[in-house]
């Protein structure tokens, strides 16, 4: 990397692949003082795709073939938004070819593909850092500030609920995110993003008792119905290192639910609570205000919360889910220019993993199980 150019890779272009890519090019606009970034080469499945999303995200070059993107000398960083089951084999190429990492979620679908990724990342010196944005939500710091303030007092239980319903419909089709292949379903899907905001919130999870269920064992596909081999639903009790309880509840299958992660955060003198569904806001409970207006008040973002300020000088006017990934982008790009760095790396990820594996290991033995 030249001290002020950033050329990027990217591997993958659908839901992610277009996220990041977003993320690429509004960086500088948006915040004005990261190095210049050059948009070099995309890869995908296929000459065909990988040159049209190429011509319409902005990227230079275009291959059918993902380790060209890692072997182009004028990479510096490579964004992997493929399926997880690619996740070990392109981030340790990506690696060992001496790039930095920017991988999306969850790292792996074994906690044994996951300690080799960490591996990798420690054997290079890179930055290696995962795709978790929604710890990236300037409310989200507000909310880290107020705790750390002590604005509710200690904390003794956290709630988070992260539901949606594309797999609601029976009749939906089989798709990759039903192979065992890319891990247990539910958690690494969705009950990891909970997992990042609890690491980023209050530290380490100690001990878990998982249940899951999978209410649509088979989908179908062209050829017929296939099994379902991942669970849909998961809900885990928690135990923090902190002491305080909790749980997560995780479901691809819940009808009428768009992108909720629904938050209460509940301490001595006070509640928190946030859902996802409306960003831009959460909701304050605090005993020091005089008993005749006890009462949650709404607080809005707006550009006291940084960093809003860099996208729009009036409050009020709201974030989207791709700021969170601009934001995500340049938390990586400081970490890459060596500034202190909100994000969870390889080295905070394999906590998620090793909860991850811990509650797959109590559901299966039905019982509670420590996090290694
Ligand atoms: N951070 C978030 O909020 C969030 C949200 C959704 C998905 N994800 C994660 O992003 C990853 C991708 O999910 P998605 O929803 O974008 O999937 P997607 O199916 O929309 O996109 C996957 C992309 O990978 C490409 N691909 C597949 N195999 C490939 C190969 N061998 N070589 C090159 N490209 C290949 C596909 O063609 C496609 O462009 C998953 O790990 C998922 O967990 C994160």
């Amino acid at each position: 990397m030249s001290k002020d150019t950033i050329g990027v890779g990217l591997i993958g272009s659908g839901f992610m692949g277009k996220a990041h890519a977003l993320a690429w090019n509004s960086v500088g606009p948006v915040f004005g003082d990261a190095p210049r970034v050059r948009l070099l080469h995309l890869g995908d499945a296929g000459e065909e795709l990988a040159a049209r999303k190429a011509r319409e995200f902005g990227f230079e070059r275009a291959s059918g073939d993902w380790r060209k993107v890692i072997a182009d000398p004028e990479v510096d960083v490579v964004s992997i938004t493929t399926p997880n089951k690619f996740h070990l084999e392109m981030a340790n190429a990506a690696l060992t070819a001496g790039k930095h990492v920017w991988c999306e979620k969850p790292m792996a679908p074994t906690l044994a593909d996951a300690e080799m990724m960490l591996a990798a990342a420690r054997a290079s010196g890179k930055v290696a850092v995962l795709g978790y944005n929604y710890i990236q939500n300037p409310l989200i710091r507000h909310i880290r500030r107020l705790l750390d303030e002590g604005a509710i007092g200690p904390v003794n239980h956290v709630r988070i609920e992260m539901d949606e319903d594309f797999m609601a419909d029976p009749e939906a089709p089989f798709q990759q995110r039903h192979e065992a292949a890319n891990g247990w379903g539910a958690i690494d899907d969705f009950a990891v993003h909970p997992l990042s905001l609890i690491a980023i919130l209050f530290g380490k999870v100690a001990r878990v008792m998982c249940d899951m269920s999978k209410p649509y064992p088979t989908r179908k596909t062209a050829d017929g119905d296939r099994d379902v081999e991942v669970y849909d639903i998961a809900t885990i009790l928690l135990r923090l290192e902190n002491g305080a309880s909790g749980y997560i509840a995780a479901s691809r299958t819940a009808w009428g639910r768009k992108g909720r992660i629904a938050i209460q955060i509940f301490g001595a003198k006070g509640t928190i609570a946030f859902d996802q569904e409306r960003m831009n806001e959460f909701q304050l409970y605090v005993t020091s205000d005089r008993p005749t207006e006890h009462g949650f008040r709404s607080i809005i973002s707006a550009p006291h919360h940084p960093p809003y300020d860099r996208f729009c000088p009036a409050p009020g006017h709201s974030l989207g889910f791709n700021d969170l990934k601009t934001i995500e982008c340049r938390q990586l790009i400081g970490r890459i220019v060596g500034e202190d760095s909100v994000g969870i790396t390889f080295e905070d990820g394999i906590f998620i993993e090793r909860t991850v594996a811990a509650a797959g290991r109590s559901f299966q033995e039905g019982r509670w199980m420590e996090v290694e």
